[in-house]
């Protein structure tokens, strides 16, 4: 693939949409990666009656317990407290997801290799292993591998590109004789939030310190510090139906709450269609075998079928990148990681079980649980869906879940933007984090860290950077009384 058809695979933005504006309520997107069995009209009036919000708060709602539905997992505390399969996985496909462990935790190493199945590492790259950022399969932090910088430039069309010499990402590693294109530092600069009942909480500002290699980013260029999420309930997220998702959507503010929400439309590297983006902290990947292989190659510059130069990130001004000894092997399809592996990891990737929630039934978490419906918070952070029926079955086909997002796109406020578009999403927009396995980031981590960039150190500072669409929101929670504070950030570690 030459370099102009690599940058539209990555870059694919679906330019007729872009034109058209928005897509919204009423409008139809393909879901190529589903078998969906269409619903029939007496069934979606029972899910719509399911999907009803609470009116009780005195009770948990029949099934909350079960985040995920029969894809919930035990909240065992340990380390691996995100790295079940979901519970309904069908047993002929548990070898199948051991194996696609094995290779998410897999060390890559620089080609020529004696394991020649591991090898074909960078030249440059990220980390060594998709386990390393993805921490325990939970999220990464700032100040480890598991923060990453994106980098693009304007296209002069209106949109933006990979940067000339830097590509898409920039990369603190390389292999040995070779020089990493940077090195990152970050500094933090402390304010103070004053919260009502003489409370106070304080935030950190994340600056970013790149010590480039190669020559100065140049005007125009724009960076972006993501954080790897959380990689439970992915093949979930990936089965609520489009349309779900763009009945939530209110480009225009149409019903006047203040709230937008708008969807990311991607054109596809492996269908070539436009699809709802889902995956992404701005909502840029359709699937997650395509967020899969593009980690193979952005993050660990390994080929897969999707994506089959074996450079990874390098450009074409990065020639000894380009012209390195690589892995691809004729016995695996001449890819690093032929299309039984990616298989795999993508099986694996879509079926990490979530946790069952904590204290459902708590006095004190049901009061926060209402807090957050009056608060507003919901007017994003969605709390249930229903995923499509699909044939053929499967952990994701027709669940009720609780992941409290609507998938959608916001304008969060100055405080978090990135000022770096990303296909539709804006410098100010921000895929709606899904709150599900949130009270167990350290129990995996074994550190806290919330937001794109990992800068809230608490729950509560994750909630105070809201801003934007979500301030009004926010706002709430600083005039809230101590007790309902406590009582929000009690049902949100339920999570
Ligand atoms: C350098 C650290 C890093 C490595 C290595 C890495 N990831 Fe990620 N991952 C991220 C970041 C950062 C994001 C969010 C990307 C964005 O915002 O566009 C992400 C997002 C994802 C998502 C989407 C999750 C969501 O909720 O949106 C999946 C799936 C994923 N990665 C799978 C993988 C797989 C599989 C591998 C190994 C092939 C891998 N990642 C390697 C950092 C990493
Ligand atoms: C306008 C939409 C919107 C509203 C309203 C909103 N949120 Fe969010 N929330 C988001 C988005 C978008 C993110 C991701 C922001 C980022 O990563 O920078 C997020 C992130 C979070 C996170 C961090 C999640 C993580 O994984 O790091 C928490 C916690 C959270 N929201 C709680 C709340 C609570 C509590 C409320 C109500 C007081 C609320 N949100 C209201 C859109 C919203």
């Amino acid at each position: 693939m030459d370099m102009s058809a690599q940058k539209k695979a990555r870059w694919g933005v679906a330019a007729s949409l872009l034109c058209a504006g928005w897509v919204s309520a009423g409008e139809k997107l393909s879901e190529p990666h589903l078998n969906v069995v269409p619903r029939a009209t007496q069934e979606q009036v029972r899910i719509d009656a399911i999907l009803q919000p609470p009116t009780d708060f005195s009770k948990p709602e029949v099934f909350e317990v079960l985040s995920a539905g029969a894809a919930t997992v035990s909240r065992r505390m340990d380390g691996q407290v995100f790295s079940r399969h979901a519970e309904n996985l069908p047993e002929n496909q548990r070898l199948d997801f051991e194996l696609g462990r094995a290779m998410f935790e897999k060390l890559w190493v620089a080609s020529p290799s004696s394991t020649r199945a591991s090898d074909g590492l960078g030249p440059f790259y990220h980390a060594r292993s998709c386990g390393s950022c993805h921490v325990n399969d939970g999220r990464g932090f700032a100040g480890t591998d598991g923060l990453l910088i994106r980098v693009s430039v304007p296209d002069g069309d209106g949109g933006t590109m990979p940067h000339p010499t830097y590509g898409g990402q920039l990369q603190h590693k390389a292999l040995s004789g070779m020089q990493a294109e940077f090195q990152l530092g970050i500094r933090y600069d402390e304010g103070s939030v004053a919260l009502a009942g003489g409370e106070s909480a304080d935030l950190r500002v994340p600056s970013y310190d790149l010590d480039l290699r190669q020559g100065p980013l140049g005007d125009g260029a724009m960076i972006s510090a993501r954080v790897a999420p959380a990689m439970i309930g992915l093949g979930l997220l990936e089965a609520i139906p489009s349309e779900t998702i763009l009945a939530l959507a209110d480009p225009e503010d149409a019903n006047n709450d203040g709230i937008s929400g708008r969807a990311n439309v991607v054109t596809s590297a492996e269908y070539g269609v436009p699809m709802l983006g889902r995956f992404g902290h701005k909502a840029t990947l359709p699937t997650v075998s395509e967020q899969a292989a593009a980690a193979f190659s952005a993050d660990l510059g390994l080929s897969t079928p999707l994506f089959p130069w074996h450079w990874g990130d390098c450009t074409e001004v990065q020639q000894d990148c380009r012209t390195a000894p690589h892995g691809g092997d004729p016995e695996r399809e001449g890819l690093e990681v032929d299309s039984r592996a990616m298989g795999v990891v993508a099986l694996y990737s879509r079926n990490l079980g979530v946790p069952a929630r904590a204290r459902v039934d708590d006095p004190e978490v049901l009061r926060g649980k209402e807090l957050f419906h009056v608060s507003g918070c919901v007017g994003c952070h969605t709390p249930k869906h229903v995923t499509h029926r699909l044939d053929g079955g499967g952990t994701g086909s027709f669940q009720l879940i609780w992941p409290y997002t609507d998938l959608l796109l916001h304008d969060m406020g100055d405080g978090l933007a990135d000022g770096r578009p990303d296909g539709l999403a804006t410098g100010r927009e921000w895929r709606t984090a899904p709150l599900w396995g949130l009270g167990l980031v350290a129990q995996a981590g074994g550190q806290q860290g919330y937001l794109h960039d990992g800068r809230a150190r608490t729950v509560l500072e994750a909630v105070l950077w809201h801003g934007g669409e979500a301030g009004p929101a926010k706002e709430k929670v600083v005039a809230m009384p101590p007790e309902d504070r406590a009582a929000l950030l009690a049902f949100l570690e339920s999570l």
